[in-house]
């Protein structure tokens, strides 16, 4: 499979890491076609992997991941022609946040409203799948580094694109995967972003989860 990687930070690398090793084709797509991060990723990633503009990289992929700065996502995707996007998977790992009035961050979106959404309503014919922002971005491709059992969240409209990404979810270890219904639930797991930035920094550790128990 061809995946475009809009995003070169630690969620960008870590994701595109991932999907090389498991035999997919990876564009990792950058504000510029010479991003510094990129190029030293490009480096270590071999013949399966390319780097380019965010439009470049939605171009090449089949599916799209949104790994860019959550309070900006919307620019950074609004540098990718609609038509790229298209039909396509769109999987969403990004958190509004917002540190410009300081730590810990705020969300830019929140209530009634979502970045996961907010996507949706710009690109409706993309298909946006809400997924992985609830970890850290190495418990996200080896949920294994979090002990017992633990839970990854999903969500968005349309239910064959969920079961494609379930399915490179259960690729990445992922056992128990929460289907939360649609996009409007992306409000739920993007605002646990607050508790999570404060266990954070109360364990002291980012290799931690939520674990739903019920006796559903
Ligand atoms: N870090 C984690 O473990 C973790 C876990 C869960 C979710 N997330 C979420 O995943 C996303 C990526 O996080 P990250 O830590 O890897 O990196 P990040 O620093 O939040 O984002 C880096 C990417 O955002 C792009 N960007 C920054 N400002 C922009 C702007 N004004 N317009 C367009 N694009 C802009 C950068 O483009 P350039 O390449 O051009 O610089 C870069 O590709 C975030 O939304 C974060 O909340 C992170």
């Amino acid at each position: 499979m061809k995946y475009g990687v809009l995003g070169t930070g630690q969620v960008g690398q870590e994701l595109s890491n991932k999907l090389v090793a498991l035999g997919n084709e990876v564009c990792m797509g950058s504000r510029s076609q010479d991003s510094k991060e990129a190029k030293t990723w490009l480096e270590r990633a071999g013949e399966k992997g390319k780097i380019g503009t965010f439009a470049d990289a939605a171009r090449f992929g089949e599916i799209i991941v949104n790994c860019t700065q959550g309070a900006h996502s919307l620019e950074a995707l609004r540098l990718v022609a609609k038509k790229e996007l298209n039909g396509k998977i769109l999987i969403d790992v990004a958190n509004p946040l917002d540190s410009s009035r300081g730590m810990p961050p705020v969300l830019s979106i929140c209530n009634a409203d979502s970045l996961g959404e907010s996507i949706q309503r710009e690109f409706p014919e993309a298909k946006v799948v809400k997924t992985l922002n609830t970890v850290n971005c190495r418990v996200m491709t080896d949920p294994g580094r979090v002990p017992g059992d633990h839970d990854m969240f999903i969500c968005g409209n349309d239910d064959t694109a969920k079961k494609t990404v379930t399915a490179l979810l259960r690729e990445f270890g992922w056992k128990s995967i929460v289907d939360l219904g649609d996009i409007t639930n992306a409000r739920a797991t993007e605002q646990l972003m607050p508790i999570w930035i404060r266990l954070w920094g109360k364990l002291g550790t980012a290799d931690f989860n939520f674990r739903i128990v019920s006796d559903a």
